[in-house]
């Protein structure tokens, strides 16, 4: 039998706007696949225009969040404004007055997720934000349907299309940083501020929603090792591509025993990975379980179409399911007390130190580096004029012992900076 189901939006832009194209194209298909009439009932937005610009009827436009709550024949509401406030003020009243929400909105389920959850439980209602990670693919519902049977031991993404973006025009057309930036805010992938994105912020928060899923713990953002994209140089491109690496900017959670291990940042890729090739916009998530072994996830982690794809799962899957679902661990936004988030972790590593060419530099250097357990795999130097680059890879060590290096190695007499230190994906 047909069953009506009422939706309202609320934030009618890029994404919210997609949202309601696909609700009304599809709406024949969705009826005839899901049985049900889904109707956009309200939108809510402060600009009349954005609604015009999406030939919304205009007598749809409510005037309030309030109006949203109070209005007894809507059951999901779509929140895609974007940032903190107002959103999460506005999601709370829906969700108190007992309507499901969905939300496309990381920073927000990544910082107040606990609160939301409240809300949701104190209405009865659902909070659905499957469109909060990796836009258009379907990872968190991976996580939380499909995997059940595995304890998840890692997760590597690259889950920022903006900076995947920049990194590939670096790679593959030799752009500097600058203009491979400025190149994506024309296109749309940047924003005018591109902090969260290229700082790695946008990466961090979408980390602490898929790490606390795949490991049934909370992963709080703060806890996580965060680094960007500005620091990398052409020449640190060229020299992982010479070596046989691609720079990515990658998301890495992992989980043994009760220690878990988050971290963002720059990392060299071996051009054999699976994660090498995941080029342009295009986002990855490259999971490991326990029983299913490794499995990747690719496709496109932004833009109206992709995220509405994933906001309209989430509707349907809202409007079929018997009742709402919470998180399966205790979810206050603290890390749990049988839980250590690591401080210290291990990998190999690209550094690239600054030199006076002189005898007995590289010997001093690899003093240090042999004074803090760490082992080189190679080494390369090239002159230029008085000074040189000595470039070395080194064998796994820990972050601490490669911290106390790089220090030391700052300090010895002939040496002038450490350029560059990237991790390297063993
Ligand atoms: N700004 C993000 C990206 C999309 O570039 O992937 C939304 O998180």
């Amino acid at each position: 039998m047909k069953k009506t189901v009422n939706v309202a939006i609320m934030g009618i832009g890029t994404v919210g706007g997609g949202t309601y194209e696909i609700l009304t194209k599809n709406h024949d298909f969705l009826l005839r696949t899901q049985g049900i009439d889904f109707q956009v009932s309200k939108v809510l937005d402060k600009n009349i225009d954005r609604i015009r610009y999406f030939g919304i009827p205009e007598n749809k436009a409510a005037a309030t969040v309030d109006e949203i709550a109070a209005d007894k024949s809507i059951d999901i509401v779509v929140e895609t404004m974007g940032g903190v406030e107002p959103a999460k003020t506005f999601i709370e009243k829906v969700l108190l007055s007992g309507k499901n929400v969905v939300t496309a909105n990381k920073e927000l389920i990544s910082k107040h997720w606990p609160a939301l959850e409240a809300a949701a439980k104190k209405g009865g209602a659902g909070l659905y934000f499957e469109a909060s990670c990796v836009g258009g693919v379907p990872i968190i519902r991976a996580l939380q349907e499909g995997l059940q049977a595995n304890h998840i031991t890692s997760l590597v993404g690259i889950i920022n299309g903006t900076t995947n973006y920049i990194l590939t025009k670096m790679t593959e057309e030799g752009m500097s940083y600058d203009d491979a930036l400025k190149e994506a805010q024309q296109l749309g992938y940047a924003e005018f501020n591109p902090t969260s994105d290229v700082e790695g912020f946008d990466v961090a928060y979408k980390l602490s929603i898929l790490a606390s899923l795949a490991f049934h713990t909370c992963v709080p953002y703060q806890m996580i090792h965060r680094e960007g994209i500005t620091k990398i140089s052409k020449a640190d491109i060229k020299a992982g591509l010479e070596l046989g690496y691609r720079i990515k900017l990658l998301a890495i959670g992992k989980r043994k025993g009760n220690e878990i291990e988050v971290r963002v940042h720059p990392t060299f890729v071996p051009a054999a990975h699976p994660l090498a090739s995941v080029g342009g916009s295009f986002n990855a998530v490259y999971v490991n379980g326990d029983y299913v072994d490794d499995l990747m996830f690719y496709g496109r982690g932004a833009g109206a179409r992709p995220t509405g794809s994933a906001i309209v799962s989430d509707i349907v899957y809202a409007a079929k399911a018997s009742g709402p679902v919470y998180s399966d661990f205790e979810n206050n936004g603290q890390k749990a007390d049988d839980i250590v988030i690591a401080s210290d972790f291990s990998s190999k590593y690209y550094m690239s130190i600054s030199v006076k060419d002189v005898p007995g530099v590289l010997a001093a250097v690899t003093g240090v580096f042999a004074r803090h357990s760490v082992s080189i795999e190679s080494v390369s130097q090239r002159s230029f004029g008085s000074g040189a680059a000595i470039v070395f890879l080194t064998h796994t060590a820990s972050e601490s012992d490669i911290m106390a290096a790089v220090e030391d190695i700052e300090d010895l007499d002939d040496t002038n900076k450490v350029e560059s230190l990237i991790r390297v994906l063993a």
